[in-house]
């Protein structure tokens, strides 16, 4: 996956075509829109957390059918915000939910026909490691400097990548959940809705960490890929033994507030535990972490400490943009089309795995610059 232009980590980003970005890829439908040095103009979402809540999950044609509710009245105010016309439009193709993904891709396809303008598929996960260097502030997107250590945590992913050269190569993986699922998994089984993240987050502040004994598997075959299942489970059976399922719903007690605080103390323990090793091997010249995990208030601590305290830089994506935004898919679609990447909208199609090589993506063996 190739990012970003290398050896223009101090000057600013010039000349980028002003961009559209569209994100369907799961349950929140965005539209935003960039101009020429990645400067976000206007950013707009519409959560669809209130359809799927009585579900206690995402359900899948549900949220085809409110991005296709949605992506008309978003486009129309973004357009009507925005300072002008776009002369790229840029939309997730993947991976993600199909339904979900082929509303924003056919409607993309469609406006970028309409209106001659060139069209680039971007991954969502490219989106989410160029979401660090975005501002809300005002400021032009900071360039991708050349050898940084990136981690992606979400509902789907939990990843250590290393972008270099303008190229990025995945690190790590986790063998089963993502750090976010399991994030929302343990909300469930307490009651406190979905998604469930941003709950633990709230709870976890008042309660201690050290009150629960949770496990922090290692794999015997990899000291850097993540495993969340084994510490779900615990989570999960030490909350049925506590007879707290749906404590949540009501008032939860402090109890609850320990488990927060355990749980989430563990999936920030596994998530950091191979940034020594990484940093010492990889020599990063900055550290990034985004995702919607990338929100969570102790990781955030935890990563700028580990910043200070190994002196490497830390950034971090304001906390409304580590959860799915077009501003990012944006981004990412005006530094492909300036290395000359472009789809044709009426071949573009969705695809729904993360092992899908967007154009120009290499193995770490092999990565180099393409374009
Ligand atoms: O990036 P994102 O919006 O969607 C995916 O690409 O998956 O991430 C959503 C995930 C959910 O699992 C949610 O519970 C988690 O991010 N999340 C958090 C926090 N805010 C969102 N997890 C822990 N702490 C948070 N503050
Ligand atoms: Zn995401």
């Amino acid at each position: 996956m190739v990012l970003a232009r290398t050896g223009d980590s101090q000057g600013a980003h010039d000349g980028l075509p002003r961009t559209l970005g569209i994100e369907t890829s799961c349950d929140e439908t965005a539209v935003a829109m960039l101009d020429g040095e990645g400067r976000i103009e206007v950013n707009l979402l519409s959560s669809q957390v209130a359809a799927h809540a009585p579900y206690g999950g995402v359900v899948p044609e549900l949220a085809s059918r409110e991005h296709l509710k949605a992506l008309p009245w978003l486009m129309e105010r973004v357009l009507a915000e925005a300072r002008g016309m776009p002369k790229l439009v840029a939309v997730t193709a993947g991976p993600g939910l199909i339904g979900s993904l082929l509303v924003g891709v056919r409607f993309a396809s469609a406006y970028s026909w309409a209106l001659q303008t060139p069209l680039v598929a971007v991954d969502h996960l490219e989106g989410h490691l160029l979401s660090p260097f975005l501002d809300l502030e005002g400021r032009p997107a900071r360039p991708v400097p050349d050898r940084v250590l990136a981690l992606v945590a979400s509902g789907g992913h939990s990843s250590w990548f290393r972008l270099q050269a303008g190229a990025a190569s995945r690190l790590s993986r986790t063998r089963d959940d993502a750090a976010g699922e399991s994030f929302d998994k343990v909300a469930q089984v307490l009651g406190l809705g979905y998604p469930g993240g941003p709950q633990i987050d709230r709870l976890a502040r008042s309660g201690d960490p050290g009150a629960v004994a949770l496990p922090r598997p290692r794999l015997k075959d990899s000291r850097i890929d993540f495993s969340f299942s084994g510490l779900k489970s615990a989570a999960v059976r030490w909350i049925r033994d506590q007879r707290l399922e749906g404590a949540g719903e009501t008032r939860p007690g402090p109890a609850v507030a320990d488990l927060a605080a355990s749980f989430e103390a563990a999936v920030v323990d596994q998530l950091l535990a191979p940034l020594e090793e990484l940093i010492v091997l990889h020599r990063p010249d900055l550290v990034t972490a985004s995702g919607g995990v990338a929100a969570n208030t102790l990781l955030r601590d935890r990563l700028r400490a580990a910043g200070e305290a190994l002196s490497v830089e830390v950034l971090l994506p304001p906390r409304s943009l580590t959860t799915d935004n077009a501003a990012m898919i944006a981004h990412a679609g005006q530094l492909a089309a300036s290395r000359g990447i472009g789809h044709d909208g009426r071949r573009l199609d969705a695809w729904a795995s993360s092992s899908w090589q967007p154009p120009g993506m290499r193995k770490v063996s092999s990565a180099r610059r393409v374009g």
